[in-house]
């Protein structure tokens, strides 16, 4: 009677002696380790094509406006005691494109005080005219009146017009915008 020991194989042992075809059915360790090295590899393969891709394609969206100061007029090109509209133009990044914009603003002043006024109506955005005579500015679309500082006299309008930050440099008027 013959004894035979029982003996185990391990893994890399398992394969000695075997054909090559026999060789090539993998055990499923095997297997599932290639599986793993495999699916690293392609995830590290579409990491490095989608990520600037993507970095490509939303950077313009991640760019916050720019803030900063834009010399708009002169003091001394400003009428005392009543508003003045004045256009002034900004580069600006639109998407991938950077291009000068237009844009008009009233500046009233008063003696040494200067404000600027937005002409965008705070109701519904139409563009406010001012009126020289009842140094007002009224909205053509709805009949919204306001007084010479911005502040609601009559009409649908929420809220005063909108005043931006601004101050006076060597005789320069600086207006603080964000693009
Ligand atoms: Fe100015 Fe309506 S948009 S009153």
């Amino acid at each position: 009677m013959s004894h035979q020991p029982n003996k185990k194989e391990c893994e890399c042992c398992k394969d000695l002696g075997k054909s090559p075809l026999e060789q090539e059915e993998m055990s499923p360790g095997r297997r599932k380790m290639l599986g793993a090295i495999v699916a690293v590899i392609n995830v590290g393969i579409v990491g490095a094509i989608v990520g600037p891709v993507m970095g490509f394609v939303t950077s313009p969206m991640n760019q916050r406006g720019k803030k900063g100061w834009v010399k708009i007029a002169r003091i001394e090109e400003i009428p005392d005691g009543r508003a003045t509209e004045i256009r002034y133009s900004m580069r600006t990044k639109d998407g991938y494109h950077v291009v000068d914009r237009e844009y008009s603003i009233y500046v009233r002043r008063d003696g040494e005080q200067v404000m600027c006024i937005d002409p965008a109506c705070t109701h519904l955005g139409c563009r406010v005219e001012y009126q020289v005579d009842r140094d007002r500015f009224l909205c053509p679309c709805h009949g919204g009146v306001f007084d010479k500082h911005g502040g609601v006299v009559s009409g649908p309008p929420p809220k005063g017009l909108i005043r931006h930050l601004v101050k006076v440099e060597g005789g320069n008027i600086l207006l603080h915008r964000e693009v």
